[in-house]
């Protein structure tokens, strides 16, 4: 039994380091990297610090518009699938990364696994929707991280193949959690920054939707941070950063700390420390989530709804003010978090058996 994965940016790194490591002792797995993130500090560590395996390929496709970038990850995926022959391919979440892996193989009519299968924001505007749903259409196992994602595939007719298997995410948060509160070096890094735990907020921006706006959209962000009570420090996207360095330059905030991007292991414990999340992040929303910090999320939907239960996490326009408010008047309710929608902490696990066909 052989797998293909196919992943691409930061956050498939880290889904798949449980699922990779879950595959081990059950099947082959050949993991292709198609090179959409390269930076040290947005690939190789996570390779590093997760223990994923050294992928077997490098497309090194790197940045571009949607039709080139994705274009050259099919034709260098349908290469290494000539090559492999596998049983199966395994794709996460919704890059480009994601499509051009489970495209190239359903043209060869190799099935297509799906994991983090049925989210939805129902904006077709984002390269992200068009992705994922493209993805769950042409999937022959659908892995669910909740309920909602599932009744989303019925929803569009999507039944054969869909199972509720609960959120990988959540099986990374508790393993590496420990790992990162038991490594001494990186839990330096509060100290490094000159943060104290629970006396900063932390926030990330990366979407297209955040970055379209230009420089007026990240100030009228910035001017809402420059007013929080506590700093803001931004492990800063590099699809972000010179507008956000332009921002800092004209405006000279004083209350927001830009940061190179973190590895996970530091970012768990900059999330697990922060008093408050800003973000337009999909993950770091459910981390927020898991490690029981409130959320502000900097967009106008979330396909993590579950996360909007009791105030944990609350929309934000991108105005100033809407930011600010949500972020100083927003008081999450604990007794709303009885239910865990994410699952047991055994997803990988459980897809890793489905994949390789040891079900039952
Ligand atoms: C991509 C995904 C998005 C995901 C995000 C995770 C798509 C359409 N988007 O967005 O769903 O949430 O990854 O982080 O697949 N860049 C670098 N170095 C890198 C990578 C990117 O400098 O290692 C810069 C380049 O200028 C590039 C820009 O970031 O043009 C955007 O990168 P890209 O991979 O196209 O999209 P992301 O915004 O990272
Ligand atoms: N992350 C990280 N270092 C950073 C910023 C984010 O390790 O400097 C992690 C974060 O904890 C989460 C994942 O990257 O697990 C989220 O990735 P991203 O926000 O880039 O993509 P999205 O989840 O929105 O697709």
């Amino acid at each position: 039994m052989k797998v293909v994965t196919v992943v691409g940016a930061r956050p498939q790194f880290i889904k798949a380091s449980v699922v990779s490591a879950a595959l081990a002792p059950l099947c082959q797995e050949v993991l292709v990297h198609t090179g959409q993130h390269y930076d040290k500090n947005m690939s190789a560590v996570f390779f590093e610090e997760l223990q994923i395996p050294h992928p077997a390929y490098n497309l090194g496709v790197g940045s571009g518009t949607h039709g080139r970038q994705t274009g050259e990850m099919l034709i260098g995926i349908e290469q290494v699938l000539f090559k492999e022959k596998p049983d199966v391919m395994l794709v996460y979440g919704d890059t480009n990364s994601t499509l051009a892996g489970a495209l190239a193989a359903s043209k060869l009519h190799i099935p297509v696994a799906h994991v983090e299968a049925g989210l939805r924001s129902y904006n077709r505007r984002m390269p992200e929707e068009q992705n994922r749903v493209l993805t769950d259409h042409i999937s022959t196992q659908l892995f669910c991280p909740t309920q909602t994602a599932w009744q989303n595939l019925q929803k569009e007719g999507i039944t054969e193949g869909v199972s509720v298997s609960g959120d990988v995410m959540l099986d990374s948060v508790l393993h590496f959690r420990k790992v990162a509160m038991d490594n001494p070096e990186k839990r330096k890094i509060h100290e490094q920054l000159g943060i104290e735990p629970k006396h900063y907020r932390l926030a990330t921006l990366h979407r297209a939707e955040t970055t379209d706006g230009g420089l007026p959209a990240i100030e009228r962000i910035f001017d809402a941070f420059e007013q929080l009570p506590q700093r803001v420090v931004i492990p800063i996207h590099p699809r972000t950063r010179s507008l956000a360095e332009q921002a800092l330059a004209d405006r000279g905030y004083r209350n927001i700390q830009l940061i190179d991007p973190v590895g996970y292991l530091e970012m768990l414990l900059l999330t697990n420390g922060a008093c408050q999340v800003l973000t337009d992040s999909g993950g770091l929303q459910k981390e927020a989530w898991f490690m029981e910090v409130p959320c502000v999320t900097l967009r106008s939907e979330t396909e993590w709804v579950e996360t909007l239960v009791g105030g944990w996490n609350v929309l934000a326009k991108l105005t100033t003010e809407d930011i600010l408010s949500k972020a100083l008047n927003t008081v999450p309710d604990p007794a709303a978090r009885a239910a865990q929608p994410f699952g047991d902490g055994h997803a990988s696990e459980r897809i890793a058996r489905a994949v390789c066909g040891r079900e039952g």
